[in-house]
């Protein structure tokens, strides 16, 4: 078998990336290891920067987010009972949409299968050859069989886990990595959401987030400690636990229901450089990691797509390698700065283990700070809603 462009995992990524080529005519094959179904039950993101809805527009896959996509002009700061308001629209110009991840997937799954694209899923053993010359492959075991796929690209679009990464030499490649010493319990509940916006929330007891899917789907997530099961938190556990770590009127009129699914998160920021090693390009998760506290994991993964897909454009359609050429660097620099507010912004909210007094007077400075200096919060706002591509 060949294709021009073998994409390894077909997560929102990979499924992207395939979806902007075929628009371009240069034809792909998308490899994923899990089922469609287990896939879309994983639970992710929730809001999407500009830049991933305008790629997703001009993958054709643009309707239905923009149908019934949430519009957020601001977001909601709470320390303690106190509330403040980051007005996204008023000080960058643009706000945020809410609209699941497992939505995004879905919607490129539907467009991959209608434009007759070849994704295979359940593979197994994947493997990359000759990543760093001129005539790349990648093997596979499919149904029991091994298969073989020659390619001139391959993109690996893996995620964290993947093989693609792995695949360049430790020689060749460098990480640089934080582990935080806490996670994230997230319940989903078919529930109204507490408040029309976002709560990120300091506590004295740790970090916890109101967010949403839509009117009737709400999804909250409260700091655990990294030995947490999620078996070991029951829904009332959780709930009562929430309304202990935001302000009392949202504590008081939080509706509360089962919850349809309870997963937790540890919080990592990682980076690999170079992201790319001869014709293996790597995308999203594969290549960087951040806590989810700024909303950047999916997004970041959204802008190394819009300059992957960039490069191979040039590269098929002017024969062109500069785009290809200069792709690490590109995604780099701006992975690097989605890195720092990630990381700034969990620094923030977050309660550490072995934090001291004074790092926590430093941190409510930081939060006053915040909440009343204007120049502090548009450069909070640029960073949430999405520096530019
Ligand atoms: P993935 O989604 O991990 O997809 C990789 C795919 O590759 C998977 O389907 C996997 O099965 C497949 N795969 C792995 N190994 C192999 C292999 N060997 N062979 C074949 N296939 C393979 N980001 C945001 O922007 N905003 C948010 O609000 C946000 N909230 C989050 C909340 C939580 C709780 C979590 C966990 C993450 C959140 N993120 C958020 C991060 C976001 O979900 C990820 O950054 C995003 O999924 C990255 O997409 P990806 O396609 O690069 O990787
Ligand atoms: C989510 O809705 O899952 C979500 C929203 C904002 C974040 C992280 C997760 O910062």
């Amino acid at each position: 078998m060949r294709t021009q462009v073998a994409i390894i995992g077909g997560g929102p990524s990979g499924l992207l990336l395939s979806q902007l080529l075929h628009g371009r005519g240069i034809d792909t094959v998308v490899l994923e290891r899990q089922s469609r179904a287990h896939v879309l039950g994983r639970i992710r993101a929730g809001v999407l920067e500009r830049g991933l809805v305008d790629l997703m527009i001009e993958a054709g896959v643009g309707d239905r987010v923009q149908r019934e996509g949430i519009p957020h002009d601001g977001t909601v700061i709470s320390h303690g009972d106190e509330m403040f308001r980051i007005d996204f629209t008023a000080l960058t110009g643009q706000p945020v949409t809410v609209y699941g991840q497992t939505e995004v997937t879905r919607d490129l799954y539907a467009a991959r299968e209608a434009a007759g694209g070849t994704l295979m899923h359940g593979v197994e053993s994947v493997e990359i050859q000759g990543a760093d010359t001129d005539t790349p492959s990648v093997s596979y075991t499919l149904d029991g069989q091994r298969q073989h796929l020659s390619c001139d690209f391959v993109a690996g679009c893996d995620g964290f886990h993947g093989i693609s990464r792995k695949t360049i030499p430790e020689t060749a490649r460098r990480e640089f990595e934080k582990v935080y010493p806490f996670g994230w319990l997230g319940v989903l509940s078919e529930t109204p959401p507490v408040h029309e916006e976002l709560i990120y929330a300091n506590s004295e007891r740790g970090f916890a987030l109101c967010s949403m899917r839509n009117a009737n789907l709400s999804r909250y997530y409260i700091q655990c400690r990294l030995d947490d099961r999620p078996e070991d938190w029951s829904d009332s556990a959780f709930w009562d636990e929430l309304r202990r770590r935001i302000p009392k009127p949202q504590a008081e009129s939080l509706i509360t229901g089962p919850s349809i699914e309870k997963s937790i998160a540890p919080l990592r920021s990682f980076v690999t450089e170079p992201m790319r090693w001869g014709r293996l390009f790597l995308c999203g998760d594969a290549a960087h990691i951040v806590p989810p506290t700024g909303a950047k994991g999916l997004n970041t993964a959204a802008s190394d797509v819009h300059y992957l897909y960039n490069g191979l454009r040039q590269f098929y359609e002017d024969g062109d390698s500069e785009g290809i050429n200069r792709y690490s660097e590109k995604a780099l620099a701006r992975v690097w700065k989605t890195e720092r507010f990630s990381w700034w912004f969990s620094k923030l909210m977050h309660r550490f283990p072995d934090q001291s007094e004074f790092e926590h007077k430093i941190q409510l400075a930081e939060i006053d700070f915040l909440r009343s200096n204007t120049a502090a919060q548009t450069a909070m706002a640029q960073n949430y809603v999405g520096l530019p591509y």
